[in-house]
Order: structure tokens, then C-alpha cells, then sequence
């Protein structure tokens, strides 16, 4: 093992001994490389000549560039084209960090680390399967998930999705289901994934569910398992219901106990509407945590980033820092939040006005995110798929016994259209037998 991930790991056994127990073969070995080209590229800055530097500079010392790249930014080459860290640039980690603590006021003096920069959040994801994930390992998670984790953790890590089903019969978040994965097997290593609003369900915890998961999370620990809690927060703060827990569960989990590695994946690529930025995030938190120990974590982090895609693109970094002290950002976000928030309601109008639509599909529990889901009572979500494709100009996503349906994607008059264009093509396969 190179003795800078040694360090690392001594760091981080002093404070935090469970993580070493989390970390995988290759997280225990990672490091962010501080000898060798960045170290010495660092020792040459503001010297009269620098031949250190891995981009090209233009005679006057800017980060070389075209003028048809650059006419179309407002910003300067060095923010627009030049790298940034491999851990992203220092002033939109500190800025995130500050907008997490004004976005989940449950964190108000806890400690966590500075977030580190992800090419938004499937690659936060995929580092978290680098750093946590050996093959073999089991990753405990509702069974309606998002399919990419399927790529993400089983086919690139070899682990395996060891799924509960989500809701319980009340249509309740199931957090004996949770308990009973998680009690389940020896006492070891665990690891959670938990995403909410929920893709593909649209759910959040209500307040005493999200407690509920938390009790039966601090109960795991206490019990000698080494949990690492991967927090997938991709539509973080698109809850539309009073009694929603309104913060990510991360602020519940990052002190919870010293057997508790949190980790927090959000970005702005769903919270500030700009998907293909390809930009995100990964925060830690543990009880007990240091700082010292938060930053061999986010070393880890940055070496795997390092030796996976370099560093994330400074331009998006570079152009939301700038949104986010540009003094209309908040009313903006505001304004997208409460037309979201208007499909969600005028979906839950629908759904009460036509009660024969229960005669074809009934709703999963949904509150929040991007979606919603029903469950077919008669006919194939395939079929129903196919025939709203042709019939009807109509396109949902058909997957395991339920179909989806985005609200966030349709616009309010359509949304009529939407349920009534389900209800017929469900009825007409249903004839059709
Ligand atoms: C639950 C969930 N997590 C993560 C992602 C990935 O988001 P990003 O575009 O930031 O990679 C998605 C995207 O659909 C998602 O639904």
C-alpha cells in the first residue's frame, strides 16, 4: 500500500475505527496523490516562469482559449476553460456546505465535511461504490429504486441489491422492512442506500417515518454493525406536503453514532435545474468526526475522482458559484418550485375527481420529487405502455409491475389528458385479455 493512503488510513482509524471497516479493499488503498506533478505544479505557482502547468496559456499568461468558446460565457478563460481541482473549486464547496446548513436547519452545529465535486450525482454515486463497495457486498434498499443502481453498484462493483419492499400494506414507508434487512445475517459492515423524494415513487418519509428509519438505523449500530448510509438526495427539496419530513435524513444521520458513516449525494443537477451541467456532490458525516478525519475522507474521494474522470467541468462550478450569489436566485428557484408544486396538486385533483380510474390503477403513496406511481390492476404495464404509445401520442415508463408517470415533465392542461389517456389504453388491454 503507497504510504499516503497509509496516512490516510491512520488518520482516520485514530478518530473513526468503523470506517476503516467500511472502506472497501480499493478505498482503503486510494489517496489523493500529494507528491509527484500536483505537488510540484503547486511549489511553481506565481515563480516568473512555470513549465509545470498541464493546459496551454495564451503569450499573456490566460488559459489559452478560443474566442467562439468564449464569446458565449460571461466569465473569465481561467473560470471557464482552465481544470479545476480534482476536489472542485474552494469557493463552491464552501458555498454548498453553506447552503446545506440554510436548506436542513437540522444541521446546525453538527460537523460534516467540506463537500467535494462530483460530475453530478451518478458519479458521486459510482465513487461511493469505489470507496464502499467490494464485490459481494450486499446494499440494503427499498425495492422501488432507481434502475441505474443496478449498473452503478451490481455490474461495476459486483455487489448485490438486497431490496425491502418499500411500502407496507398501510402504504406506510416500511421501516420493519428496513429492520428486518438490516438485523438480518451476522453483525458486520452494512451498507444503505436511501432516496428520497424516492425515484420512482415520488415518496418522502412523513416526520415520524424519517425518525422511525433513523431509531432503527442508531439500533443497527448500537449493535456493533459498521453502517455506511448512502444518502441519494438527487430531488432534495421538491416536498409538497406539510408532514413531510422537509430535510434530507442526512441531518438526522451524520451525529448519529460513531458506527454511522452518512454520506449525502445531491447537486444541482435536479435542485437548480441544469441536468447536463453534470455537476454534484459528496458530503460526509460521522459522529465523531474530525476534521482531520473529514479530510482524509474527502482525500479518498479525490483520488478516486482523480484516477476516474480527473476533476469535474469547471465551467459548470464556475457558473452556478455565480447564480448562487446572484441576489435572484432564490425567487427563481421559488418560482419552479411552486409550478412543480402545482402539477403534484393538480395530479392529487384528478386522481379525487375520477374515482372509476380506481376501476384500472390505484396511486403508490407519493408526496414530493419529480414523480408518481400506479399500480395496473387488470392489465400489463407493458401492454398499457405499447398501446398509449400508439393510440394514444401518450409515453410513460413501464417497469417492475408499475408504471411512472413524470408530472414534472407534463404541463398543467395536459395532466387531464395524461390520466384519462391511462385509464382508456389500461381498459382496452384489459378487454382485450
Ligand atoms: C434517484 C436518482 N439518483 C441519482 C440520479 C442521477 O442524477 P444526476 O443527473 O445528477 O447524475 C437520478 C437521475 O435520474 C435519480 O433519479
Amino acid at each position: 500500500m503507497d504510504s499516503q493512503a497509509k496516512q490516510l488510513n491512520e488518520v482516520i482509524a485514530a478518530a473513526c475505527p468503523a470506517v476503516m471497516d467500511l472502506l472497501s479493499r480499493k478505498g482503503r488503498e486510494i489517496y489523493f496523490p500529494k507528491l509527484g506533478i500536483l505537488s510540484q505544479s503547486a511549489e511553481a505557482q506565481g515563480k516568473a516562469i512555470n513549465a509545470t502547468i498541464g493546459i496551454a496559456l495564451e503569450e499573456d499568461g490566460n488559459p489559452m482559449h478560443l474566442a467562439c468558446v468564449m464569446s458565449r460565457v460571461q466569465l473569465s478563460a481561467s473560470q471557464a476553460v482552465s481544470y479545476a481541482p480534482s476536489l472542485g473549486t474552494p469557493d463552491i464547496r464552501k458555498q454548498w456546505k453553506a447552503m446545506l446548513g440554510k436548506k436542513n436547519p437540522g444541521l446546525a452545529g453538527k460537523s460534516f465535511s467540506l463537500p467535494v465535486v462530483t460530475s453530478a450525482l451518478t458519479h458521486g454515486l459510482s465513487t461511493c461504490g469505489y470507496l464502499f463497495c467490494d464485490p459481494g457486498d450486499a446494499i440494503i434498499l427499498a425495492d422501488l429504486f432507481w434502475e441505474n443502481y443496478e449498473l452503478i453498484f451490481s455490474h461495476a462493483c459486483g455487489a448485490r441489491l438486497d431490496a425491502f419492499a418499500m411500502f407496507t400494506g398501510q402504504g406506510r414507508f416500511n421501516v420493519e422492512g428496513l429492520r428486518a434487512r438490516l438485523m438480518a445475517g451476522k453483525v458486520g459492515k452494512k451498507i444503505v442506500c436511501l432516496n428520497f423524494p424516492n425515484n420512482p415513487t415520488g415518496y418522502t418519509p412523513m416526520i415520524e417515518e424519517a425518525h422511525a428509519i433513523t431509531t432503527v438505523l442508531r439500533e443497527a449500530a448500537e449493535r456493533g454493525n459498521k453502517l455506511v448510509v448512502l444518502v441519494d438526495d438527487a430531488y432534495f427539496g421538491l416536498v409538497y406536503e406539510r408532514s413531510v419530513f422537509p430535510e434530507s435524513i442526512f441531518s438526522l444521520l451524520c451525529d448519529l453514532h460513531p458506527n454511522l458513516l452518512a454520506v449525502k449525494l445531491d447537486g444541482p443537477t435536479k435542485e437548480d435545474y441544469v441536468w447536463g451541467f453534470r455537476m454534484g456532490f459528496i458530503t460526509y458525516g460521522i459522529r465523531g468526526g474530525t476534521s482531520a478525519v473529514y479530510e482524509a475522507l474527502e482525500a479518498k474521494t479525490g483520488g478516486a475522482i482523480r484516477g476516474n474522470i480527473s476533476n469535474a467541468a469547471n465551467v459548470s462550478q464556475s457558473l452556478l458559484l455565480s447564480a448562487y450569489r446572484d441576489g435572484t436566485y432564490a425567487t427563481e428557484k421559488r418560482a419552479k418550485y411552486e409550478l412543480l408544486r402545482s402539477r403534484y396538486e393538480r395530479v392529487k385533483q384528478i386522481l379525487a375527481a375520477h374515482p372509476e380510474y380506481t376501476q384500472e390503477f390505484v396511486a403508490l403513496p407519493f408526496n414530493s420529487g419529480y414523480f408518481m406511481c400506479v399500480r395496473l390492476r387488470h392489465a400489463d404495464p407493458e401492454q398499457v405502455r405499447q398501446k398509449l404509445l400508439t393510440d394514444y401520442a401518450t409515453g410513460v415508463i413501464a417497469m417492475s409491475g408499475i408504471v411512472r408517470l413524470a408530472f414534472s415533465a407534463v404541463p398543467l392542461a395536459q395532466l387531464p389528458v395524461l390520466f384519462d389517456n391511462l385509464f382508456r389504453a389500461a381498459r382496452d388491454v384489459k378487454k382485450k385479455g
